[in-house]
């Protein structure tokens, strides 16, 4: 185990019938309130109603920022930004999924300074106290609602960049399952990938030979999350299965699982944003075609740990170290084929001509990630993996 320290400020509300503390939790911080949703869902399902309904009765002014995007673009970010000032708002709720949230943290760091937010993403600023966020998760699946990072895509320049800050968590965030058994399959099968993944990243990069307590921890997260989403495939309304998934994609971010790993990294995300960034891929669509084309790519890199993946989460004990490896990846493949998630680039009408491109962005943020080991090359070699049969 690698010296750590782990400390998460974000408190959580979870379960049914929870949204009505929303009022009283975001005016403990102000009573102007910029309140940031998406592109329906949340006045469709009702949610909307509850939190407004829940604000009055606080005593908020409430001051209404919908529209943000799956893929949230640095435009309407500054938009919120701008309103957030003209209203001189004292604390930000965001009613919505990643990208809700996402965007309402960079409101929160944008709204209390006078220079561009992109400068945040482009290691140009760093944070200073950013407003009060609290939030109400629609979506299981980035973590944001219990983490400290956010992802914007910057239209102009094509480029998705994330950028984390401990003063960017939220102070509270209320996790009511009920509120995702409205999320199309095809999401929810994308949250559990992007949950998955999230687990992945620092399972496979940790430099740390002994963390048993940490494995173990992330191969529940992947066994669970694979679980429940299969039973939400059944079943869409099934609670229990939605509140379980809910906390797997929850604790995958959050800072729990990184502990004692020492430095880890986000290869994978790497290469996905630069498709989001492209296509405007849904994040977990492109996850499950980057997953297992890197995992191929790691195969020679580190095959005992692939091994051991697959023995404790698929059960593969046959073979030897290799092909055990193998059949793991294959394995995580077949699931999110299960579920209707893509594994291979061309599914999602990427062409190979574009892969010198998507690699050379993939690289500046892969540079601004400080993640080491990538060139131009050896991402294009990834990209054709997820291209080829296996
Ligand atoms: O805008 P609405 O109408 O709500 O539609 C959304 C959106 O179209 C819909 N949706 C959300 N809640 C719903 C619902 N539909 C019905 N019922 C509900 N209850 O689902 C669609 C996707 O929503 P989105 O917020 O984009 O999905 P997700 O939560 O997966 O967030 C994706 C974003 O999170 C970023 C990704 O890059 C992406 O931009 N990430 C953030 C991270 C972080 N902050 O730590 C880490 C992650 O790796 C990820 O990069
Ligand atoms: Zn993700």
């Amino acid at each position: 185990m690698h010296n750590f320290v782990f400390h998460n400020p974000t408190k959580i509300i979870f379960g049914r019938n929870t949204i009505p503390a929303i009022g009283t939790e975001t005016t403990a911080f102000g009573r102007r309130i910029l309140l940031v949703s998406g592109t329906g869902s949340a006045e469709k399902n009702g949610i909307l109603r509850q939190v407004r309904e829940s604000m009055a009765a606080a005593g908020a002014q409430v001051f209404e920022h919908p529209g943000v995007r799956s893929n949230p673009v640095l435009s309407h970010v500054r938009a919120g930004i701008a309103l957030a000032k003209k209203h001189d708002c004292e604390a930000v709720c965001a009613v919505g999924g990643g990208s809700v949230i996402d965007e309402a943290k960079a409101i929160c760091a944008g709204a209390v300074v006078n220079h561009d937010v992109w400068k945040f993403f482009i290691g140009k600023k760093s944070i200073t106290t950013p407003l009060p966020l609290t939030t109400i998760l629609t979506l299981a699946a980035s973590g944001s609602e219990m983490n400290s990072g956010m992802v914007i895509t910057n239209e102009e320049t094509r480029q998705k960049f994330g950028f984390g800050n401990k003063k960017l968590h939220p102070q509270v965030s209320i996790l009511d399952p009920t509120t995702t058994c409205t999320v199309p399959l095809d999401y929810t099968a994308y949250g559990a990938v992007d949950a998955i993944a999230h687990v992945l990243e620092f399972y496979f990069t940790t430099k740390e030979p002994f963390t048993p307590v940490q494995d173990r921890l992330m191969e529940g997260l992947v066994i669970n999350s694979m679980e429940c989403c299969n039973r939400i495939m059944l079943a869409p309304e099934d609670y229990q299965a939605r509140a379980d998934l809910m906390w797997a994609a929850t604790l995958a971010l959050n800072g729990l699982t990184a502990a004692g790993l020492g430095k880890v990294g986000f290869p994978m995300h790497m290469i996905e944003h630069s498709l989001s960034a492209f296509y405007d891929v849904a994040h977990g669509a492109g996850l499950s075609v980057v997953i297992p084309a890197w995992m191929r790519w790691q195969l020679d890199l580190q095959p005992e740990r692939l091994a051991q993946f697959a023995m404790r989460v698929f059960d593969c004990h046959d073979g030897n170290t290799a092909q055990r490896a193998n059949e793991g990846i294959d394995r995580l493949e077949q699931w999110f084929t299960s579920v209707n998630s893509p594994t291979r680039l061309k599914q999602l009408n990427i062409p190979e001509k574009d892969f010198p491109e998507i690699a050379c962005n993939a690289l500046t943020l892969g540079k601004i990630w400080r993640i080491d080991g990538y060139d131009q090359d050896k991402i294009e070699a990834i990209l054709r993996l997820a291209n080829t049969a296996n």
